[in-house]
């Protein structure tokens, strides 16, 4: 049985906490929230805002903010156990024996259910002997797990930027231009889904299609000016630029 205890009640603590809780092979010891209000939610577990109140688990599971991290790992007394942290961009502290990453490849958020089988799971520790503790917990998942440095961690999660967060930026543009015109956003929904399924039979650069890789000037034009938000002009003359130098 893996004693674990999280740290954190956000989006990816969340899922984490659920699938814990009803694996049987694994013991939730904890959950662990500087603040009191987000813990209500889980007033049928053990929940402790004070970190000096940690009981012994084999792995601490940091899933809060980047900027906090580092911060509160070094006011964690429990360091004779794995201190792991789900950053995609944080590297591994040297000044904790047992740092490592837990590190899943997937968007979270706390209302929308995920999950983790086959999941990719990317590990990083300092002895092999807490990989595959790791591992083990990754496979009472079903996740799969991969061993990923911090470097390549790092640029995974820049590629994960771009084909994730600023997509779901594209598409908020997408719905705010569907509501100001009052046209309904499912319309939308199969060519979503049609791009992204494409990317299983085809590399990115081969299924590009539309005006900017056409180079059909007029509607370029045109659609810049049917454009009132200049930010969104600009984001469009920036990636109509960039698929056009792609092709030349
Ligand atoms: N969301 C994703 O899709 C995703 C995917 C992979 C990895 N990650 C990584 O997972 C980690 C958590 O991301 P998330 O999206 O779950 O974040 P989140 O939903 O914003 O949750 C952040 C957590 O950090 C806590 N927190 C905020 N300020 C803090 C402080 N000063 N000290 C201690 N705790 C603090 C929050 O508590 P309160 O809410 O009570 O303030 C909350 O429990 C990050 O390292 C992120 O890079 C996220």
């Amino acid at each position: 049985m893996l004693k674990v205890t999280v740290l954190g009640t956000g989006n990816v603590a969340s899922h984490f906490i659920n699938a814990f809780s009803k694996n049987s092979d694994i013991q939730l010891v904890q959950i662990f929230n500087h603040k009191a209000e987000t813990l209500k939610t889980y007033s049928s577990f053990d929940t402790t805002t004070q970190l000096e109140n940690l009981k012994p688990a084999d792995v601490y599971l940091v899933c809060i903010k980047d900027d906090y991290i580092e911060g509160l790992i070094h006011k964690i007394n429990q360091h004779k156990a794995i201190v792991a942290h789900t950053s995609g961009s944080l590297p591994l502290l040297d000044s904790i024996n047992r740092d490592a990453v837990f590190y899943p490849l997937q968007t979270f958020s706390k209302d929308k259910n995920i999950t983790f089988k086959d999941l990719p799971i990317c590990i990083e520790t300092k002895h092999k002997s807490d990989f595959k503790i790791l591992q083990t917990l990754a496979n009472l998942l079903e996740a799969k797990s991969y061993a990923v440095n911090s470097e390549q961690r790092q640029d995974m999660h820049l590629a994960a930027v771009f084909v994730c967060n600023f997509v779901n930026h594209l598409y908020h543009i997408g719905h705010e231009i569907c509501s100001q015109k009052q046209l309904p956003f499912d319309i939308l929904k199969p060519l979503i889904q049609e791009t992204a399924d494409k990317i299983n039979s085809k590399i990115p650069r081969e299924a590009q299609t539309g005006p900017a890789k056409r180079n059909d000037k007029t509607t370029i034009n045109r659609h810049i000016h049917q454009l009132d938000n200049p930010d969104y002009q600009e984001i469009y003359r920036y990636l109509t630029s960039s698929i056009q130098k792609t092709y030349e």
